[in-house]
């Protein structure tokens, strides 16, 4: 059985189907069709929900994280132990909640099929920032397309319902709502079932170990963010699923002197802070990798598993000589994430093993790392070529480098060619150009719907010159942010 507060209505759940996502158990279940299907991809956010956690602040006590996720792509499982709130929870005694008064005021809607998914993308902005401003406001709305109404009276109303002063019913009943929780914390393995299918849902890294071992077969859900596609996208049956996202061990961020450990269900947006400080970069490629909502269900464990040719964070943690701890049963093993994958969607990981954590080195001085995204849009979209560079220069020369691309191989690749062009020689226009020559030995792009081979070489070439440019000139600040 799995249980969760639907606003504050407990309800437990055991017989369903464990590929019914939270969007179509709302709509077809409980007849609660505010909420609405848009492109079930995780593209648009109309299908927007809040769902609140539970989460110890340092001095222990505990308070509620909300959430804004895609609910198109959450399969209902992962809600165990959760509050879900959807736009029908918002009116209050009759009165339009200040998000959606806003909204109202400042003309944000016209035909109002996108209006439920900014509602709670705004809802969620209001209970998580003190003092919203426009870049807050748009990163919260970014992954909510309006075909009608334009941006501007939107953000209007993101300005109003964040700027006023008072809070709502969800304030007032949070100690209830704290309470509620804590009463249904879950305290064994979750499980929904319907027929021969069926999702587990362990709370520590050993019963997923021991159930994975059980299970080989299943498929490990975290975000569901890449997951859930094959239901909503290609209509597969899931029939086996272990959701790793109740599992404490993997969800902490742990520092070192030396290297982070980042459990591999850590929410990417709780990456982003972490990584934010060892690495200005990636926590700019974090603010463009998809939108806020897949950033906040999509993990890093995830963005590794799918072993994806274009996931954003591998050549950035390649380039920094990431590891990642494999385990299965009780037996763990470390791995540098670049032996990890092989082929396309082809990597080392064997029958019932699992990502348990990422080990990221800490910054060092004497390294230079910058990374890069090329797309087609600033915002939720996903790269043609993603470039991450990190040398080590001693007097000039390069002492040590790692270069890692994604896009331009059927994995994220090292350039190897590239590398050795570098090692020893003097850091200068010449040996970037040599470079420069060198990736052509490491890469045959493919042609695609996101760049053309060419495209995707030429880009390959320029980024390692702009950052050439930007280690000479560290005031130039243009990085991340290359298009198509
Ligand atoms: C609209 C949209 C935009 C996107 N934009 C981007 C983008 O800009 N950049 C990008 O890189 N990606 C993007 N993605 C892809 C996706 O969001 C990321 O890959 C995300 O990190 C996946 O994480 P998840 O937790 O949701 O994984 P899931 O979907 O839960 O799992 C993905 C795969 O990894 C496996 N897996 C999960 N956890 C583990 C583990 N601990 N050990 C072993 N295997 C595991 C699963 O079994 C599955 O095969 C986008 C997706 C969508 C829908
Ligand atoms: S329906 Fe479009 S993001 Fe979910
Ligand atoms: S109001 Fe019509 S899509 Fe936004």
């Amino acid at each position: 059985m799995i249980q969760f507060l639907l606003n504050q209505e407990l309800r437990s759940e055991h017989a369903l189907d464990p590929n019914l996502t939270v969007l179509e158990y709302l709509r077809e279940h409980l007849g609660k069709s505010g909420t609405k299907e848009g492109c079930a991809s995780g593209d648009c956010g109309a299908c927007t929900v809040v769902v609140g956690e539970l989460s110890k602040a340092e001095d222990g006590s505990e308070h509620i994280r909300y959430r804004s996720l895609n609910s198109c792509l959450t399969f209902v499982s992962s809600l165990h132990g959760k509050q879900l709130i959807s736009v029908e929870d918002l009116k209050h005694q009759g009165k339009l909640h200040s998000v959606q008064q806003a909204m109202a005021d400042c003309h944000g809607s016209q035909c109002g099929f996108c209006t439920p998914g900014f509602v709670m993308s705004l809802f969620a902005l209001q209970k998580n920032s003190d003092a919203p401003d426009l870049h807050k406001a748009q990163e919260a709305l970014a992954g909510n397309l309006c075909r009608c109404t334009g941006y501007r009276p939107i953000l209007a109303a993101a300005e109003q319902a964040c700027c006023q002063a008072g809070g709502d019913q969800f304030d007032a009943g949070e100690a209830q709502t704290i309470a509620r929780l804590q009463a249904i914390a879950p305290k064994d393995i979750g499980e929904l079932n319907s027929g021969d299918k069926r999702c587990l849902v362990p709370l520590t890294v050993a019963d997923l170990a021991d159930l994975y071992g059980s299970h080989p077969e299943a498929r490990l859900l975290a975000g569901g963010t890449d997951l859930a596609l094959e239901v909503t996208q290609f209509h597969r049956a899931l029939p086996v699923m272990i959701y790793v996202g109740n599992v404490a061990e993997m969800k902490r961020i742990e520092r070192f002197d030396d290297r982070l450990e980042i459990g591999a269900a850590t929410p990417l947006t709780d990456c982003h802070d972490a990584l934010t400080a060892e690495y200005p970069d990636f926590g700019e490629l974090l603010h463009r990798f998809a939108s806020l909502q897949i950033r906040n269900q999509g993990t890093l464990g995830g963005n590794i598993g799918n072993a994806s040719p274009i996931g954003d964070s591998p050549p950035l943690l390649i380039a920094l000589g990431a590891q990642i701890v494999l385990r299965k049963g009780e037996a763990t093993r470390t791995l540098a994430l670049e032996d990890y994958f092989i082929d396309y969607r082809i990597t080392a990981r064997q029958e019932s093993e699992f990502i348990e954590k990422i080990i990221v080195p800490r910054a060092q001085a004497q390294w230079k790392f910058r990374a890069y995204k090329v797309s087609k849009r600033l915002d939720d979209d996903i790269s043609a070529v993603c470039a991450a560079f990190n040398l080590r220069i001693e007097n000039g020369l390069v002492a040590e480098a790692r270069v890692a691309f994604g896009g331009m191989a059927a994995i994220p690749k090292r350039a190897k060619a590239c590398e050795a062009s570098l090692l020893g020689k003097t850091w200068n226009q010449a040996a970037v150009e040599r470079a420069c020559t060198a990736l052509a030995d490491d890469f045959t792009p493919l042609s695609d719907f996101r760049a053309s081979k060419e495209y995707r070489l030429l880009s390959a070439q320029n980024l390692l010159r702009k950052y050439f440019i930007e280690l000479q000139s560290p005031h130039i600040e243009t990085r991340v942010t290359a298009y198509v």
